[in-house]
């Protein structure tokens, strides 16, 4: 097989640098592109190309996996996007998802107040031109707000979800009912939601559409403090077990000043950043305030009743709240890497099986049609469990090197002795490492490989 050396420690960059050796890598490599790039693009928007829509799908599934497949207690969910304006009114949306924002009266740039430094006098100061003429901070409400059918009045009026959470407080009763559930239990969903941000940016760390991946866990009040605690620990461990360094992920508890209307205690899961520490996911006890507000604004009663006891109570909700877009753009920077192999530099995303968007690539030696039947068979096998690429174009070195540029972290080459030996190479992405195992022997060799 024509080969490889050990790979030479090269190190990746750093900051500025990698945040630039990703953003290009997504778009070159077809993971992110601006949305309607051919039109001018619409600003910190983005389209998730074959790549990233795989790996996003990964990510989802990976969060799916440990907080609704691998457990007893939480059932999932899928509300709808536009939602009635009662449920915003309630939730306290309506009145304070607001930010304030401020208008430069010099270059008419807009931004958020909070967001800007005070100069010596304590005036704030644009952040594109320097001036301190600014108008009055106004309140400004995050939600997107759209009409439903063909009238634009104000009873036709709906919102875009800025949060999949009240999907699944609205449905407490519904669930909780219909699958005869005793908390402590949890709902689940991965879904869209849309905030109209005023300062997006840092590629797909902020924008304007995004995915979320939420839980609500309904406790008896009692114990809500022990649970926020075991979530904390259970979210810090998935993003460690997915393949973010320790060194990288720090746990921050919320100052009193810091928290939400609804919450009585946050703490914030954070990756570093190349720019500095940043929020992949808040993990918040939001005490029985939701399901109040709705009982409230809805005349239904959300409780629940322990038939067997007669004791009736309001849950308190613990809620882990994690960004699937920003996730994934954290796990593509931890996972970014450059070495040397063979006196060649190479550029290498060690991501974790599960969340690579191919988990294996299949390369026939030669496109000679002697390889023909049997990269057929093996590649129908593979894809049995796993995402594979075909790929025959270049030379060997040339395709293991575009594998390990997109985190595919085996590759299964078929040579000319495959066909009599039955046997097939399979190399690895980070240690270069390969190893011949026959064909029939493969798939058990490769889920051991790539785990779950
Ligand atoms: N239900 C609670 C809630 O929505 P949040 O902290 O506003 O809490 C949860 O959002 C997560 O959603 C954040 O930690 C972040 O990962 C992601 N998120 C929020 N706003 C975002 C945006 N504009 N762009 C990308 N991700 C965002």
């Amino acid at each position: 097989m024509p080969d490889e050396h050990d790979p030479a420690p090269a190190g990746p960059p750093t900051g500025t640098a990698l945040f630039d050796a990703v953003v290009n890598l997504c778009k070159r490599r077809g993971f992110v592109f601006p949305s309607a790039e051919i039109y001018g693009g619409i600003r910190s928007t983005y389209d998730y190309g074959p790549l990233g829509a795989l790996m996003l799908r990964n990510v989802k599934e990976a969060w799916w996996r440990a907080m609704v497949q691998e457990r007893d207690d939480v059932l999932p969910l899928d509300a709808a996007i536009l939602t009635n304006p009662k449920v915003w009114e309630a939730s306290g949306h309506l009145a304070t998802f607001t930010d304030p924002l401020v208008d430069c009266r010099s270059c008419h740039e807009r931004s958020r107040a909070d967001h800007l430094e005070p100069d010596a006098s304590g005036a704030l100061v644009c952040p594109n031109c320097g001036s301190t003429d600014l108008t009055e901070a106004r309140p400004f409400n995050l939600m997107f707000k759209t009409f439903v059918g063909p009238v634009e009045d104000e009873a036709s009026v709906a919102y875009l979800r800025p949060e999949t959470a009240q999907g699944m407080f609205v449905n407490f009763a519904n669930v909780q009912t219909s699958m005869r559930r005793k908390p402590p239990f949890g709902i689940a969903q991965v879904g869209r939601s849309f905030r109209n941000e005023i300062t997006p940016g840092n590629f797909v760390f902020r924008t304007r559409e995004f995915e979320q991946m939420e839980m609500e866990y309904f406790v008896p009040p009692a114990e809500s403090a022990r649970w926020l605690e075991y979530w904390c620990t259970e979210r810090l461990g998935w993003y460690r077990r997915y393949g973010i360094p320790e060194d990288r992920l720090r746990l921050r508890p919320h100052d009193t000043e810091e928290l939400s209307h609804y919450s009585s205690a946050t703490s914030d899961v954070e990756f570093a950043f190349p720019w500095g520490w940043g929020e992949l996911e808040g993990i918040a006890n939001r005490t029985d305030f939701d399901l109040k507000a709705h009982s409230e604004h809805s005349g239904v009663r959300l409780e629940y009743f322990d038939q067997s006891t007669g004791e009736r109570y309001v849950p308190h909700v613990i809620e882990p709240a994690a960004g699937a877009t920003r996730t994934m753009m954290a796990f593509l920077l931890a996972a970014y890497d450059e070495d040397e192999v063979g006196g060649e530099r190479r550029v290498v995303l060690r991501l974790h099986p599960r969340l690579a968007p191919y988990q294996v690539a299949v390369l026939p030696l030669s496109r000679k049609e002697e390889l023909a039947p049997l990269t057929a068979e093996v590649l129908a096998a593979c894809r049995t469990r796993f995402v594979c690429e075909r790929d025959e174009t270049q030379s060997i070195g040339r395709r293991y090197r575009r594998q390990d540029e997109i985190g595919t972290p085996l590759c299964v080459t078929v040579d000319f002795e495959s066909v009599t030996d039955r046997a097939v190479t399979v190399r690895d992405r980070d240690t270069t490492a390969q190893e011949r195992v026959p064909v029939d022997a493969l798939l058990g060799y490769l889920s051991e490989r790539i785990g779950a």
